[in-house]
């Protein structure tokens, strides 16, 4: 088991959020996280990141609680072993897509060819090639995704947490970036948790889990 949560509970102000979910993760396996707006996803996704701290309960990472670790530790976590695509993708305006891809090396060390070329290869793999040096404001928001995906993959995470991955995205390039992640995944054997509100696509990962009213019901 990569990752398991055990009874979270988080509320904001007197809106109870979630109201103890469990939940574990495999290692390798791709799970889809669904459930209707406003239901927790990107907060729960936000905890088992160590984005934000669960009123109760506790997130283990290779049996490790995460939660209640210092601020330091848990940056090196997040930056060691974890991938996160923003629901709302922040890629920087004033650098190219290369540029975004190596934005998480380049806040803790310098960049090398070696970073470089993943950086580059990763982009190809999704198609953008040849859209390495624009910037943001010159991609289709389908191609900002890619590049939000790229850069959540650039430091080989071992778990990817994935909110609305394709949100904005139509049916079509829904299923052309889900494949380009599915067989990078497999490959590097990354764990994945991706919330989504198209039903056809959570169907195609390993496993569903829904939340609603504040609980996890897995199907
Ligand atoms: N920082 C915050 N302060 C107050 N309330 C918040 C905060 N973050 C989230 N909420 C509330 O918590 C609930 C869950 O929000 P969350 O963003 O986790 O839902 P979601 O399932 O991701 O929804 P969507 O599918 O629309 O992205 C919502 O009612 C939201 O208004
Ligand atoms: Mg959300």
């Amino acid at each position: 088991m990569l990752l398991e949560a055990k009874e979270i509970y988080k509320s904001y102000g007197k809106v109870k959020v979630l109201k103890g979910i469990s939940l574990y993760l495999n290692k390798g396996e791709i799970v889809a996280l669904v459930g209707p707006s406003g239901a927790g996803k990107t907060t729960l996704l936000h905890i088992l990141g160590t984005l934000e701290k669960p009123d109760k309960g506790a997130v283990y990472f290779e049996n490790q609680e995460i939660s209640y670790q210092q601020d330091t530790l848990q940056a090196r976590f997040r930056n060691q072993y974890l991938g996160f695509v923003f629901q709302f993708h922040y890629l920087l305006p004033e650098f190219t897509a290369l540029e975004n891809v190596l934005l998480p090396i380049l806040l803790y060390r310098s960049v090398t060819s070696q970073d470089r070329e993943r950086a580059q290869s990763l982009l190809e793999r999704f198609g953008l090639g040849d859209r390495l040096h624009h910037r943001p404001s010159a991609l289709s928001g389908g191609e900002q995704q890619r590049v939000a995906l790229a850069r959540a993959l650039i430091n080989r995470p071992k778990l990817l947490l994935a909110d609305e991955p394709t949100g904005n995205l139509d049916s079509q390039n829904t299923q052309m970036l889900f494949e380009y992640l599915r067989n990078l995944v497999k490959e590097e054997g990354i764990t994945v948790l991706m919330a989504t509100h198209k039903e056809y696509l959570a169907q195609q990962a390993d496993r569903v889990v829904r939340i609603q009213d504040g609980l996890l019901q897995s199907s």
